[in-house]
């Protein structure tokens, strides 16, 4: 399946969650079995390529793509958790949404020292979710050599806000 036609699964609801703004849902995508595998194909090459060792998903559409990732590619997979879900001790960071703060979480003992790690979620809008990822995650002592999303919207910056901290990026799908 082509990129195009991945394009065509995806929706677009207006005024979600707030009056103004069109969302992207992947909803849809995710329900269309040949889309789905062929979007975790795009996303294996790229991984591949970047000799990505563990993948890292972010909760909650993270996961979604990022779990089926490791699973073709048998790798292991990493989850950064919102708060208060893991039974054990964590790392932890705060970051700012538009209104007040989230905090991210994972299991240190996850994350091998060293490993090359891929990053994935399943949108990237400002960056503030994924790099609070990448912080994370370098904390625990992964090495983050690739960030993947299944859809980037490139005008609100967060891909470069990833590169900037040295972290290539890459979308299978662009939206203005
Ligand atoms: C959405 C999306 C990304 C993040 C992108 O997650 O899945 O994680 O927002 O926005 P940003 O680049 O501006 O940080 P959301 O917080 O809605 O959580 P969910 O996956 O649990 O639905
Ligand atoms: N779709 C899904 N998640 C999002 C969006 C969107 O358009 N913007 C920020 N998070």
């Amino acid at each position: 399946m082509t990129l195009d036609e991945l394009r065509q699964l995806v929706r677009s609801i207006p005024d979600f969650p707030k009056p103004g703004i069109l969302f992207r849902d992947i909803t849809t995508l995710i329900g269309h079995g040949a889309g789905f595998s062929a979007a975790i194909d795009h996303l294996a090459a790229y991984t591949k390529e970047a000799g990505g060792q563990a993948i890292a998903g972010i909760e909650a559409r993270g996961f979604i793509f990022g779990a089926a990732l490791a699973a073709r590619l048998e790798l292991p997979f990493i989850p950064v958790r919102k708060p208060g879900k893991l039974p054990v001790p964590v790392l932890a960071i705060d970051y700012a949404l538009e209104y007040g703060t989230d905090t991210l979480e994972v299991d240190p003992g996850a994350v091998e020292d060293g490993s090359r790690l891929v990053l994935v979620d399943d949108l990237i809008a400002t960056g503030g979710t994924a790099l609070a990822a990448v912080e994370l995650l370098r904390r625990a002592g992964g090495n983050v050599v690739l960030s993947l999303f299944a859809i980037d919207l490139p005008a609100l910056g967060g891909a470069d806000r990833l590169r900037q901290i040295g972290v290539p990026a890459a979308a299978l799908l662009k939206f203005e």
